[in-house]
């Protein structure tokens, strides 16, 4: 059986891949046996599982230091779903190559045309691995969106310009999604502080896992 993999990437830093990676890790893991994999060489969620350990959080997080695309399919045989927290900006080499393996991709954005704009170079990188992964699905999804920020004309028209379809589901800018990596634990087990939050995981999981 192979599992299903997802990435989070962003050559630009910041944009909320490690935030939506463990969520969306945690939301899979109640689905099947989840492996989170940290194939940033800062290793963000290095600290986040030294902490997590200690709790009872769900998918296992995996080193991916040193060599992040073996340690992917390594996790594929013993999980049904591989989530992949790619590397910001100067190891563009590093994501390309993970994007030549997975199933599908999620480019968080933040919603403002000039962040849009600084993404175009992660969609190249989606391009480049699509020649070796022809099948890579491929979304951005918005992130830390305020109620009030609807899309701007200059907003759709920087999307559009990515060429690449947008998830339905904008996630918010949550206190919750802040407190999850504080407190070393997923939106899932924050209680009623994370409810909100958690019913935008969970959609943007079920759009995700549509085939
Ligand atoms: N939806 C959200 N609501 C509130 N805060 C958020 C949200 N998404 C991300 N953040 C916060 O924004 C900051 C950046 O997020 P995160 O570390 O996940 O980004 P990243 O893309 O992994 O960054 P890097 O490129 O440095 O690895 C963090 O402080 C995080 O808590
Ligand atoms: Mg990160």
């Amino acid at each position: 059986m192979t599992a299903r993999t997802l990435a989070l990437a962003n050559l630009k830093g910041g944009c909320g891949k490690s935030t939506l990676a463990l969520n969306l890790a945690a939301g899979l893991a109640r689905r099947g046996r989840t492996a989170l994999v940290d194939a940033d060489p800062q290793g963000a969620l290095r600290h986040w599982t030294d902490w997590a350990s200690q709790q009872e959080v769900l998918p296992r997080v995996l080193s991916g230091e040193g060599d992040p695309v073996a340690c992917l399919i390594d996790a594929e045989r013993e999980h049904d779903f591989v989530v992949v927290d790619c590397p910001p900006s100067l190891d563009m080499h590093i994501t390309v190559k993970l994007l030549e393996h997975v199933e599908s991709v999620l480019i968080p954005v933040l919603p403002s045309p000039l962040d849009l704009w600084a993404s175009a170079g992660t969609v190249d990188a989606v391009r480049k691995a699509r020649d070796v992964n022809p099948g890579l699905r491929a979304w951005l999804v918005l992130n830390q969106t305020e109620p009030k920020s609807a899309l701007s004309r200059a907003m759709a028209v920087a999307v559009a310009s990515l060429e690449l379809p947008v998830i339905d589901t904008p996630v918010r800018r949550r206190a919750a999604f802040r407190l999850s990596v504080v407190e070393g634990m997923s939106v899932y087990q924050l209680g009623a502080r994370g409810v909100a939050a958690m019913q935008e995981i969970e959609q943007v999981i079920e759009e995700i896992m549509q085939r």
